[in-house]
């Protein structure tokens, strides 16, 4: 028995070194850790099973009969973090650049069935040079296999992928249909087609990283979710949102101890709206005073700054935020704030996850540029997407609620449960101004008219009382109690449940 245990040590040795000391090398000089090394800091130390650590390519052609590598480019299995069970698959680029052969892919659909089955997360991490060459069309049908069960999977367990290397070709496209991607500065980059065939079809010249680089993703395409200095840094990043997200559509959110009492009162909040209307505030400090411990974990914090998306706790319990951002563009709405946005309810609905919606927005961006752009389709996809989640909704408007964004943003008729407003709010069609010199156009050439037909318009719009009024807000809050009104609106919420008639899916404006 003991030389056969023996072979079974050695032949894992043999696979753990993956394409050889000679790439390990090179893939730790170029500042990237190994694939095991990546899923052993993603995982709690020593909780990896790994699967088919033996599989081999079946490849033939261009002489590589002679190269099978145990493991053939991707290192698959399943383990924990912080206790609750994720799957995971890491492209190892020592082997073949991490290109995806037909054994290669059978390995990642086996860990999709598997996780799906069990309902538990799936995390790949890509490094990787697209489709192995040499297979051709077999590496093709890999991808597409893996490609239908992204699709199958979506929005019954969350998927995550890290972009950690290249990502090339069809590469690109799984992590397209997952929930997140996330990316590693510097040592990774994204694109169907490389700098060398843009050269050629296009007769531009580029540099991976300015092609498809963390910063182009994160700031300009908005395909990735977020980006971290190294792979270190990103894996355990990647631990932090895990502990957010609940293991399946069914699970509902994991509940972690909390120390933060869910009837804080914060009196600082009381003052963070300025006198003057048209004074920014930075909506991330309420945030960060509402949620526990002040903990928020961001999703695309580099895109669309005019909208803020993200993860918090209340009483321990995940809960999905949104909120305009006076900062940037004084929150207002455009087409890749309402995008984004769009997409983060759509997770928290899909999963379960109730939503908190703070509101200041001036209303929707005007101008060609977001006209020509489709404004109106992208505007429509946060308005359907709130319109749509049956999860608890929990809105307060701190400011400005203006016009058709007063409405897209979580309010009370698109289905809103308990929606609340601070005094300094001000719900109406538009400002006064403009309000005034449409309304009383024959007057515009009197200033004193119009300074009191402002004057008036203010104060019987620009307040909460008219929405109050009506029923629209279901009460005015002090803002140092936002977070006790929305723990306890939560709680009364917990067992929110709503019908809806029976179709095939809807059809989001896309
Ligand atoms: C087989 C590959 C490979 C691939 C890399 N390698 N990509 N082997 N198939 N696709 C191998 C290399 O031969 C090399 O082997 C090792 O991996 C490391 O590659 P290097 O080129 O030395 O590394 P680097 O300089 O860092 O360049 C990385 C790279 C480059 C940018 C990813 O390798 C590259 O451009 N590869 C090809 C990318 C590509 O065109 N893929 C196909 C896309 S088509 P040795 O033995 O020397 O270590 C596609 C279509 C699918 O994916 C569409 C489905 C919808």
């Amino acid at each position: 028995m003991k030389h056969i245990l023996d072979e079974l040590e050695q032949r894992r040795a043999g696979a753990r070194m993956g394409g050889g000391e000679r790439r390990i090398d090179a893939q730790h000089k170029r500042g990237k850790l190994t694939a095991r090394e990546r899923i052993e800091l993603l995982l709690d130390t020593g909780s990896f099973e790994e699967f088919d650590t033996f599989v081999q390519h079946r490849c033939t052609d261009f002489g590589m009969e002679n190269t099978k590598t145990p493991g053939d480019g991707v290192v698959t299995g399943w383990g924990t973090v912080n206790g609750r069970q994720v799957f995971v698959f890491a492209k190892d680029f020592t082997v073949f650049g991490g290109s995806l052969s037909e054994a290669h892919a059978a390995k990642i659909t086996k860990i999709q069935d598997m996780a799906l089955k069990t309902r538990a997360p799936i995390i790949g991490l890509f490094d990787a040079g697209g489709a192995r060459i040499q297979e051709g069309v077999a590496a093709l049908g890999g991808y597409g296999e893996v490609f239908r069960r992204n699709v199958t999977a979506s929005g019954v367990i969350p998927q995550i992928s890290v972009i950690m290397g290249p990502c090339a070709g069809g590469d690109v496209y799984s992590p397209a249909m997952t929930d997140f991607i996330f990316m590693v500065r510097d040592t990774s980059y994204m694109f169907v087609t490389g700098p060398e065939v843009v050269k050629t079809v296009t007769n531009e010249s580029v540099t991976s990283e300015e092609l498809g680089g963390a910063k182009v993703h994160t700031t300009k395409s908005s395909v990735a979710d977020g980006s971290y200095e190294n792979d270190v840094e990103c894996l355990l990043q990647m631990r932090r949102l895990i502990d957010f997200l609940p293991a399946n559509n069914v699970a509902g959110v994991p509940e972690w101890p909390s120390f933060d009492q869910a009837d804080r009162l914060d009196a600082s909040l009381d003052t963070l709206v300025p006198d003057n209307p048209n004074k920014p505030y930075d909506m991330k400090e309420l945030i960060g005073k509402v949620v526990d411990e002040g903990d928020f974990f961001e999703i695309q914090s580099s895109f669309a700054r005019n909208i803020l998306t993200g993860f918090g706790r209340i009483q321990g319990r995940t809960v999905g935020v949104v909120a305009n951002q006076p900062m940037v563009l004084a929150g207002v709405l455009d087409s890749d704030a309402s995008r984004k946005a769009a997409r983060f309810v759509r997770f928290c609905d899909a999963f379960e996850i109730p939503i908190v919606t703070f509101v200041d927005v001036p209303g929707f961006l005007p101008g060609t540029a977001q006209e020509y752009g489709g404004l109106i389709k992208h505007g429509a996809k946060l308005l359907f997407s709130y319109s749509q989640a049956t999860v608890p909704l929990v809105t307060v408007i701190t400011r400005k609620a203006f016009g058709g964004a007063y409405d897209v943003m979580a309010s009370k008729h698109i289905g809103g449960d308990v929606n609340y407003a601070w005094p300094t709010a001000q719900i109406a069609v538009m400002g006064a101004k403009g309000a005034v010199e449409i309304i009383f156009r024959a007057d515009i050439d009197d200033p004193e008219k119009i300074a009191a037909r402002t004057k008036e318009y203010e104060a019987r719009f620009l307040s909460p009382f008219v929405a109050a009024e009506r029923g629209y807000i279901d009460e005015v809050i002090t803002p140092r109690s936002t977070r006790k009104r929305i723990a306890r609106a939560l709680a009364m919420l917990a067992s929110k449940k709503v019908e809806t008639p029976l179709k095939k899916h809807d059809n989001l404006p896309l």
